[in-house]
């Protein structure tokens, strides 16, 4: 048995409370269905601002009436501090994944950007310390390596961020150690590499690439490269990530607490080479794919050339095993994609890729 299979079966005996911020996003949904299918009572907090209902409503489907009844929706804000305060009443755990995402978004909206995943991270750090739940996992990022040319990225060697939405996820991390100094609080801080996988939205300006191209590549649109193609990634499917906030939570090894961890699978792909699997995968189903070619576009404002993370601290101190690299977490999240978008109207979102 793998330690995460023990920390699942502990779980599967014992109900925990859990706050899941963002729940209606992608990858809070996700942690969502995990969490139920554990048998865990779950509250979520999300103010739609780019996640959905239907996400919510697919985990409902997934799980069942009878389990769904486990989980209550709070929509609100984190940017108002009395709504974290009741989010985290009586909750064991915070999951807080709850920020706005894309480092373009950040550059055109830096006060929004910082207005929620720093003023809003800071709402729920201290509405968790004073709910004294046993652990705070949040969402950081990999964006905090900056322009540290490194490769692979270790925790403790960061460059300087290129994007206001990288300070915030920076400044996440330095409040959390602060917390942890002035007022005992237990957290840990994910750097998450590039995510992918089921409710990953494929729509606006500001997709990420995976869902995006699905999605050119499905409706036979243009698809843009950023570049020369040869800017790389280390590509996360979702279930790696479920597994590493729930060992997260429930690790109870000292050393582990407090610390920061890259969240990927340590493999590093190329955009042609994604670009390439992608159409492999499709290309039967597709038959307009056969003479599908991608465009290649400017590189793009704050993107990091390339991007490989050493996951040796979250083996040693978590016991985390990336269970799925890119070729499995493609073929699982493919047909999800082929069956949500031909449900999905058409959006004018153009197909410009952001990694
Ligand atoms: N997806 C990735 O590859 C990736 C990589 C690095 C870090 N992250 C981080 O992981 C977290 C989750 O990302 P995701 O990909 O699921 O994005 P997402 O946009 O799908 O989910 C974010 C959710 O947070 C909600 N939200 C945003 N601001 C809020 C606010 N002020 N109050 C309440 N809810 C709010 C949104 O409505 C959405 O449902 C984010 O913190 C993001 O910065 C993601």
């Amino acid at each position: 048995m793998t330690h995460y299979q023990d920390i699942q079966q502990h779980l599967s005996e014992n109900r925990y409370c859990w706050l899941i911020t963002g729940v209606a996003g992608f990858i809070g949904s996700n942690l969502l269905e995990a969490l139920l299918k554990l048998n865990q009572e779950v509250i979520g907090l999300d103010n739609f601002s780019t996640g959905y209902q239907h996400n919510l409503d697919q985990v409902e489907a997934i799980v069942g009436k009878d389990v769904w009844r486990n989980f209550r929706f709070m929509q609100g804000d984190i940017r108002n501090f009395e709504t974290c305060k009741a989010a985290c009443e009586n909750v064991d755990f915070v999951l807080h994944q709850a920020a706005l995402g894309s480092v373009p978004r950040s550059i055109n909206d830096p006060i929004l950007t910082n207005d929620n995943n720093v003023s809003g991270f800071l709402n729920v750090l201290v509405a968790a310390r004073d709910a004294k739940v046993k652990r705070f996992v949040y969402a950081a990022s990999s964006s905090t390596y900056g322009d540290h040319p490194g490769l692979p990225k270790v925790e403790s060697v960061i460059g300087q961020p290129l994007s206001p939405y990288a300070v915030t996820k920076y400044v996440n991390e330095l409040y959390a150690d602060v917390f942890a100094r002035c007022y005992n609080t237990a957290s840990i801080g994910l750097r998450y590499f590039n995510v992918f996988g089921p409710r990953q939205d494929p729509n606006g300006a500001y997709a990420a690439v995976i869902p995006l191209w699905v999605s050119a590549l499905i409706k036979n649109k243009p698809l843009f490269i950023n570049g020369d193609g040869e800017t790389s990634r280390d590509f996360c499917y979702i279930d790696n990530v479920v597994q590493v906030n729930i060992l997260s939570a429930l690790a109870s090894n000292e050393e582990a607490i407090n610390q920061v961890y890259n969240v990927a699978v340590s493999e590093r792909t190329s955009l042609n080479q994604l670009f390439a699997m992608m159409h492999a995968l499709l290309v039967d189903k597709f038959p307009h794919l056969k003479t599908f070619r991608p465009d290649y576009a400017d590189f793009r404002a704050g993107d990091v050339r390339h991007s490989l993370a050493d996951i040796t601290k979250a083996r040693n101190l978590l016991g985390y095993e990336p269970t799925h690299v890119i070729q499995q977490g493609l073929q699982s999240a493919m047909d999800w994609y082929v069956t949500d978008l031909a449900e999905r109207s058409d959006d004018d979102s153009c197909n410009r890729q952001a990694v």
